[in-house]
């Protein structure tokens, strides 16, 4: 593991992990980390890190030539169009950066012997039946191949797909993570519109939150600390050719019951509006999503820590200081 190429290096968990390789005692032995990002949903924000360790590359990946790069031991596919109103502005980026360039990646690991670590998504599941909540690993998902959801869940899947293959046919060592609503600092509280920066963009400029539909939907949220640590054990520990939900098992709240957990726990007064579905926004939205991760906690130790309420308070406590 001495040399790691990292896609999406400046988006919210590629910013975390960077910063954890290259700032942690215990990767003293790394030699190289190469970055690779477009900032197509990010900002430059880690682009001048001064570290002789640390080498990045602006480019989109999508018509990046791999050929000029050389044998790294791990390469970490992170890139994505992630937050829904991304990827149903850039549909077929989506599609590309999860298909092609996973498959080039790929090719690359095939010939460099080295380990591929594939960023996978919850949303792979779908809108599960309430039989299959909490959601395992052996899920097999209920999802559509036809709505503007679709490029992303689909492509996630087809990006599995490949990460198998490349397993089977051709030994590459892959894992896939399937991150369940992951939060913290450095997520883009103007920019990224996924469910807690737009909670405090709207606190920041004390105006209700919207919420759309009936605000009854689901979700368990993983503060950033918790889900790096099981991202970690997966690259370290993760076993060959496995695939891991990483996310909180508890407690899953409602879109409604988050907005009133928020302004209870840190103290402000907040209101929030019930609206409809936008047309920026795609879908199909799940209903319900509780991860299980009863796999990564027996197989990698992996046991989140941070309470929603402690994770909240620490995210709005970065939130204020920006
Ligand atoms: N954060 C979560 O809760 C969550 C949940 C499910 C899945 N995931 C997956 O985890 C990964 C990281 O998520 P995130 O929250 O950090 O996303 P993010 O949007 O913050 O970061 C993704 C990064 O990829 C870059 N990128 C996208 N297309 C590119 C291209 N063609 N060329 C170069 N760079 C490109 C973006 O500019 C951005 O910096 C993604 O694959 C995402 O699908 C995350």
């Amino acid at each position: 593991m001495e040399k790691i190429l990292l896609t999406g290096s400046n988006g919210f968990l590629g910013s975390h992990i960077l910063s954890k390789l290259l700032n942690s005692n215990n990767f003293d032995f790394i030699k190289n980390i190469t970055g690779i990002d477009n900032f197509i949903s990010s900002n430059k924000s880690n682009t001048d890190i001064n570290n002789p360790k640390y080498t990045f590359i602006e480019a989109d990946l999508i018509k990046f030539d791999f050929d000029q790069l050389k044998d790294f031991d791990i390469v970490i596919h992170s890139a994505s169009l992630a937050s829904p109103v991304y990827y149903n502005r850039f549909p077929l980026e989506t599609v590309d950066i999860a298909t092609s360039v996973t498959r080039k990646l790929l090719e690359k690991c095939k010939e460099w012997n080295s380990r591929f670590i594939f960023f996978s998504s919850s949303e792979i599941y779908g809108n599960p039946s309430s039989e299959n909540i909490p959601t395992t690993e052996e899920y097999k998902g209920y999802v559509s191949c036809q709505g503007s959801r679709s490029c992303y869940d689909e492509s996630k899947r087809l990006g599995e797909t490949l990460c198998y293959i490349y397993n089977k046919e051709y030994n590459v060592r892959t894992n896939i993570i399937r991150p369940f609503n992951i939060y913290g600092p450095l997520l883009s509280i103007q920019a990224d519109h996924r469910m807690i920066p737009n909670l405090i963009k709207s606190a920041l400029k004390k105006q209700p939150v919207s919420i759309y539909g009936t605000g009854n939907q689901t979700r368990t949220f993983c503060y950033y600390s918790d889900a790096i640590e099981g991202i970690f054990k997966v690259i370290r520990n993760g076993g060959d050719g496995e695939t891991y939900n990483i996310g909180n098992d508890k407690p899953e709240i409602s879109m409604v019951d988050l907005v009133k957990l928020f302004r209870k726990t840190v103290n402000i007064d907040l209101s929030y509006q019930l609206i409809p579905y936008p047309e920026y926004y795609p879908d199909d939205e799940p209903i319900r999503r509780l991860a299980s991760i009863e796999k990564a906690k027996k197989d990698l130790n992996f046991f989140p820590k941070v309470t929603l309420e402690a994770g909240l308070t620490k995210t709005w406590n970065w939130a204020l200081k920006k």
